[in-house]
């Protein structure tokens, strides 16, 4: 229980139906057989993930895709430009399937992965793979294997350890299961590029939206209170008027000396900040610190993803 696996042991553990820790690109996932319901039942149990909140199915190429999903024009679009890649496509679903795994939604959420590791555990199995964040449900996503095994260690198996993820923000995923692409959850896929194969394309992030009951308004708790501010300028004023020494300070930019901070990128690049995001959460909230000032972004690129997860984390 709880220990690096590699990834033949990976493999063998989930063919014989157990949960486990494997990196992707994005976040680290919580994966089981996606056709064995005892093991996606696990993975329900482990995160204490209610069972109204539909799982994606990691997948290794498009013709796996068609083999669990009903594949449009438009969506083999989107997965030749984007996949393997930090997007999830939510499509009609077939019986390959089992119900448990989209909360009997007819609708099934697809994602190619790009990490190596990843891509080899599914090759090598043969199984396509569903797999929620690996953290328990309301907390921040893991982006290294010590974070899955900290969090979940004993519920689980192991874990593949495929060093920090690149992207560290979960995937986009964007609804075409019916003639008009949705975007449900901002993430690692810029809104831009995809605009750039889809057009113009609307959003629909509410955490009241049925069809992605995972997107709730109050997520990411790194435990302690989280303040945001406008963007920086307007959190050095705040931080003028507190005791610097108990507040952590989420942050882009040069280096702020007062409290505790953690900087998302001195360079402010918003893929950068994106990376680093969950773990900046994570230290200061394993800090001694009463609470965390964070600043929101300029809205374009990664930056929206991130500002939707401090939203979400600021939200009590
Ligand atoms: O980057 C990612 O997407 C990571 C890695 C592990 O792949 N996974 C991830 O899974 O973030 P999770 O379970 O934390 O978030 C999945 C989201 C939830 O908000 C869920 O409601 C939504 O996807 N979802 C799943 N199936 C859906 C469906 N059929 N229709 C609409 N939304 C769906
Ligand atoms: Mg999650």
């Amino acid at each position: 229980m709880g220990k690096v696996l590699s990834v033949a042991e990976a493999v063998n553990a989930l063919l014989d139906g157990q949960i486990l820790g494997l990196p992707t690109e994005t976040v680290y996932g919580l994966g089981a057989d996606a056709t064995n319901e005892s093991a996606v039942a696990q993975v329900f149990k482990a995160k204490n993930r209610p069972r109204f909140d539909p799982l994606i199915v990691h997948v290794p190429t498009l013709a796996a895709v068609r083999d669990i999903a009903e594949l449009s024009e438009a969506a083999e679009q989107l997965f030749l430009a984007f996949s393997p890649g930090p997007l999830t496509v939510v499509l009609p679903k077939k019986n390959t399937i089992p119900d448990l795994v989209t909360s009997g939604h007819s609708t099934v959420a697809v994602r190619i992965p790009a990490h190596p590791v990843m891509l080899e555990v599914l090759h090598s199995s043969g199984l396509y793979i569903a797999a929620p964040s690996a953290n328990p449900f309301g907390f921040a996503s893991p982006t290294t294997a010590q974070h899955v095994l900290d969090q979940l260690g004993n519920l689980i198996s192991g874990v593949v350890d495929g060093g920090p993820c690149s992207v560290g923000i979960e995937s986009t995923i964007v609804d075409m299961s019916s003639g008009v692409p949705k975007v449900l959850r901002l993430g690692g896929m810029a809104l831009e590029q995809l605009e750039r194969v889809l057009g113009p394309i609307a959003t629909q992030l509410s955490s009241s939206n049925p069809n992605a009951p995972g997107m709730l308004t109050s997520h990411y708790n790194p435990g302690i209170p989280v303040q945001l501010f406008e963007n920086r300028e307007a959190l050095l004023a705040a931080l003028q008027l507190v005791d610097a020494d108990t507040i952590g300070i989420l942050y882009w930019g040069e280096t702020i000396t007062h409290g505790t901070g953690f900087n998302l990128s001195e360079r402010r690049s918003d893929t950068e900040a994106a990376t680093n995001l969950f773990k900046g959460l994570r230290v200061l909230g394993n800090t001694q610190v009463a609470q965390i000032f964070a600043h929101l972004l300029p809205e374009n690129g990664l930056g929206r993803a991130v500002n939707d997860r401090l939203q979400r984390a600021a939200n009590k």
